[in-house]
């Protein structure tokens, strides 16, 4: 049983009288300390990510109020960081609560068949105006002859897990370069590919990509506006419907994210 005593964050599991690890039922301590650590890295992390366009804002909005009304021009561009700003700030709460949410829920509620192709679909078409801006090919092969793309899941969900893919792809991608979208199935599985011809990512960050708040190049990732979530979204979704993701990537020549999804 968990007792908590003291202000001590670990002080909680001190009273744990099985400690055996991988005894049925029974937690190790060692394993204990370890899910606080974590809980207590997020809660630092999300204030840390919550402070940064906190205080943003307020720098903003104190520039906005010392040009009003005497450079038109200044005002305009202030507002639009305001606004952008104010994005960011909105995507990353319902980030959090998203992430929150799939962490809680183990497998998915109430599954229904989904049509992965035309998910994909929706996503190309989505994805296709900023694509433009950077001159980039977003295109979409179907290969083998499968006739069917049907799993079962939350479409919501498999619509957000493409969508962070696409996305992601577009957004680590030079001007000028290629995204390509393919989707495979035979009976047991679908297999989407999202591959590009971007920056890549170097083996040694592989693995690290999916973790919460994981960016690559934090520096960059500020003028991207990325909070580092969208891929532990993907992973967990992937992972509530019985699939997974993996990930191939080369520096500077590109990367290829891959979906497995059990067939419903
Ligand atoms: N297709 C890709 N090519 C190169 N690097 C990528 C690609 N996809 C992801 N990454 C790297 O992995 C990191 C984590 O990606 P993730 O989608 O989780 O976060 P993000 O894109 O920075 O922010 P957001 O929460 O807005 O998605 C990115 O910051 C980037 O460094
Ligand atoms: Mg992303």
């Amino acid at each position: 049983m968990l007792e908590q005593h003291g202000e001590n964050g670990s002080s909680e599991i001190d009273s744990i009288e099985e400690a055996g690890s991988g005894g049925s039922g029974s937690v190790s301590v060692v394993e204990l300390k370890r899910v606080n650590k974590i809980r207590r890295d997020f809660v630092a992390n999300v204030s840390h990510e919550l402070k940064t366009p906190a205080t943003s804002l307020k720098l903003l909005a104190e520039s906005l109020v010392d040009v009003l009304g005497e450079d038109p021009e200044g005002a305009r561009f202030f507002a639009e960081q305001l606004r952008d700003e104010t994005e960011r700030l909105a995507k990353l709460t319902t980030d959090l609560l998203d992430l929150t949410r799939l962490e809680s829920e183990e497998g998915i509620q109430n599954p229904q068949p989904v049509d992965v192709r035309s998910i994909l679909m929706v996503m190309l078409a989505r994805h296709r105006p900023t694509a433009r801006r950077k001159n980039i090919s977003l295109s979409w092969k179907r290969s083998g002859r499968a006739a069917t793309y049907t799993v079962r899941g939350d479409e919501t969900q498999l619509t957000s897990m493409f969508s962070n893919l696409v996305e992601n792809a577009v957004k680590y991608t030079p001007v000028g370069g290629r995204v390509e979208v393919t989707a495979e199935s035979d009976e047991s599985e679908v297999v989407v590919r999202v591959s590009d011809t971007g920056i890549g990512i170097p083996e040694k960050y592989l693995a690290r990509i999916f973790e919460r708040f994981y960016r690559v190049d934090k520096a960059r990732s500020k003028e991207t506006g990325g909070t580092g979530l969208g891929l532990s979204i993907v992973r967990h979704i992937a992972e509530n419907h019985g699939g997974r993701v993996t990930v191939k990537s080369t520096p500077s020549e590109g990367s290829t994210f891959t979906v497995r999804l059990p067939r419903g």
